[in-house]
């Protein structure tokens, strides 16, 4: 799938939301107690930003070829003769100058009810909180992390991913580590009763601010399978909380700051920015980190876009909200 032959549009988006000292909690852990996730929030001001989106796709042309000239015959001129030779059927059909039809407009593919969408295994499925997954979704491609990674990256939490993304994540590690830098991968696949699980202890913590720290189930990106959240050893000091695992102050950790710069070369785009939180509904998450494949990720940076923000202003709605 290509998506570069899109242009663009100009919008404004002023995000205002959210008031000092306010506390967040990040994408819960694998495991369902993990009581460190709740952060201190930063201090965010008003944002006014301009991004572009797509406004429109070149229509192909269903007008007619221009009629061919056709020579009058008899009108000014001599009486046609009559045939003197009995003309013979060639065998060939003759081809029509001019189509008798217009070609069929394309029928848009039928789309079911989000609650029972089963998604194709591509890296582009749009999961908001509006577009959700069916309760039995699940990749079949899974791989435990702590297989191929070492203690000091997987925490021993026994964190999955589908192994389409394997690979490009064991390189991007190696290519952290080889720079000193010190990757922990806190969170990884979650089943959608595992969503339900952290979804239940957010809204009984926080009622007030669970619906833009965590998912509902069936609505969460970890349900993919294509999704890390990544951690820091450095982030306990700069938030003063010795038990923190999510925080936004993960942007200023050189490991965050390393993802934000690199990641796309890897193929993972970081799903919720902080230019993007009115779009997608969730608060700035500099941790989440989703495997679209390196074409899609660089060009997701180099214009500026989550894929949710490219998604919804390109694509038909991918299943019916119920
Ligand atoms: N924290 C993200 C939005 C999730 O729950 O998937
Ligand atoms: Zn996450």
């Amino acid at each position: 799938m290509r998506y570069n032959s899109v242009s663009m549009r100009h919008v404004i988006i002023t995000i205002g939301l959210f008031l000092s000292g306010f506390l967040i909690a990040g994408c819960t852990a694998n495991q369902p107690d993990a009581g460190g996730d709740v952060a201190a929030m930063a201090v965010d001001n008003a944002v006014v930003l301009e991004s572009e989106t797509a406004v429109s796709t070149p229509i192909p042309s269903l007008q007619n070829p221009p009629t061919p000239e056709v020579t009058p015959v008899g009108e000014g001129s001599a009486l046609p003769q009559p045939p003197t030779i009995t003309p013979v059927p060639t065998l060939e059909t003759p081809t029509p100058l001019v189509p008798t039809e217009i070609p069929a407009t394309p029928t848009a593919t039928p789309i079911g009810v989000c609650s029972q969408r089963i998604p194709s295994d591509d890296l582009f499925t749009l999961v908001t909180q509006t577009y959700n997954l069916s309760r039995d979704y699940a990749p079949k491609d899974l791989v435990l992390l702590t297989d191929y990674l070492a203690m000091d990256v997987t925490l021993g939490y026994p964190s999955e991913i589908r192994e389409v993304a394997l690979q490009p994540l064991l390189t991007l590690i190696n290519d952290m580590k080889a720079e000193g830098l010190q990757p922990q991968i806190i969170s990884g696949y979650r089943s959608y009763s595992g969503q339900s699980i952290a979804w239940n202890k957010w809204s009984t913590e926080m009622p007030e601010r669970a619906s833009i720290i965590s998912a509902r189930p069936g609505h969460s990106e970890h349900q993919l399978g294509t999704v890390v959240d990544f951690g820091s050893p450095s982030l306990p000091d700069i938030v003063g909380d010795p038990d923190i695992e999510f925080h936004t102050y993960f942007f200023k950790t050189p490991e965050g700051i390393w993802l934000l710069e690199n990641a796309h070369l890897y193929g993972f785009t970081l799903s919720y920015t902080r230019e993007a939180s009115e779009i997608t509904g969730f608060f700035y998450e500099p941790w989440h980190y989703r495997y679209v494949g390196v074409e899609m990720a660089t060009q997701l940076k180099e214009v500026g876009l989550t894929l949710t923000e490219f998604q919804l202003a390109n694509q038909p709605e991918p299943c019916i909200p119920d």
